[in-house]
């Protein structure tokens, strides 16, 4: 593994290592264990997008792993006045250790692995989200005990979240069915990808326009806001479309039995999800977002640790 970019890139071997690592320096930072494991390294934060998990839990990840972060907001640095990413690729890999990019343009964050020398970790693009996924995953582990086996149901827009989790299930051998409205399913290319993961797994890969089908049976329930980051001049009509999908009590009521709750955060209460299932009993999702932390500081040893 020398970046991660899309999950698809990754093995289901690669991904159990990040979780039996994440477990190990989950469990070693509730004990007080300090680590040097990238001490001397720094990792460069590049953002072209807001940020409050994502930014936070990669900075102290990296404090906690004895290295040093960079907060690089793209209008800060001439990347954001025009400086090529070649040229951005080539300058940083020359001062830093590794890059974690959160941008619009997936094909820019694969052009900064391309053209630098260093690991590149994709913290968002509209296209993917893996790091978020990571955590999901390693928080259904937790609580569940095993992910093979089981059915998540991703409930709202096909956006960035739902193609990694596509990309995710498929390759770890969870069955998915994603439920959305006409219009808004995933990317054609990661339904193709992790279709093909998920004849290798054995999983089932379904996608609906019926968040019912989706709900039913299922182990999880995962939703994320109608309106990603740079859709907001689309905002009112998303939420008209996107209303008979909202995760609440009735949908969840055709889940399976001790089924939980995700979201990757922020989310807005109201609208893809009612107030009693993020704030109810089945909801994981400060666990999940505390997962990130975990999971971020086990791809960055590994990423970062062989240079
Ligand atoms: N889930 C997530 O990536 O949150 P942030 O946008 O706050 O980083
Ligand atoms: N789909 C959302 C995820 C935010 C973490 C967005 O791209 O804005």
């Amino acid at each position: 593994m020398k970046h991660l970019i899309s999950l698809f890139d990754i093995t289901a071997e690669e991904i159990e290592s990040i979780f039996t690592i994440s477990a190990k320096l989950k469990k070693e930072l509730k004990e007080g264990k300090t680590h040097h494991i990238l001490q001397g390294k720094t990792l460069g934060m590049i953002f072209s997008k807001s940020s409050t998990r994502t930014r936070v839990s990669f900075e102290v990840g990296m404090y906690q792993l004895g290295g040093h972060s960079l907060f690089l907001n793209s209008n800060d640095i001439q990347l954001g006045r025009g400086e090529t990413i070649y040229d951005t690729a080539q300058v940083l890999s020359r001062y830093i250790n590794g890059i974690m990019i959160r941008t619009f343009k997936h094909s820019d964050v694969e052009d900064l692995a391309r053209f630098g020398t260093i690991p590149v970790i994709n913290g968002l693009t509209d296209l993917m989200h893996p790091c978020q996924i990571l955590a999901d995953l390693f928080t259904i582990l937790e609580v569940k005990g095993r992910l093979k086996g089981l059915k998540m149901a991703y409930v709202g827009d096909g956006n960035n979240v739902a193609n990694s989790l596509l990309h995710g299930c498929a390759k770890v051998g969870m069955d998915i069915c994603i439920a959305t409205p006409e219009g808004y399913g995933c990317d054609e290319g990661i339904i193709e990808e992790a279709r093909s993961d998920a004849k290798k797994t054995g999983c089932k890969l379904v996608l609906t326009e019926d968040p019912v089908e989706a709900a039913t049976g299922a182990d999880v329930i995962y939703t994320d806001t109608w309106v990603s980051m740079g859709q907001e001049a689309e905002k009112e009509i998303r939420t008209k479309t996107f209303m008979p999908y909202q995760v609440n009590k009735k949908l969840f009521s055709h889940a399976g039995n001790n089924a939980m709750f995700l979201h990757c955060l922020p989310a807005y209460r109201g609208m893809e999800v009612s107030e009693d299932i993020i704030d109810g009993p089945d909801s994981a999702v400060f666990e999940e977002a505390e997962n990130r932390l975990h999971v971020q500081k086990a791809i960055m040893a590994m990423l970062m640790q062989k240079l």
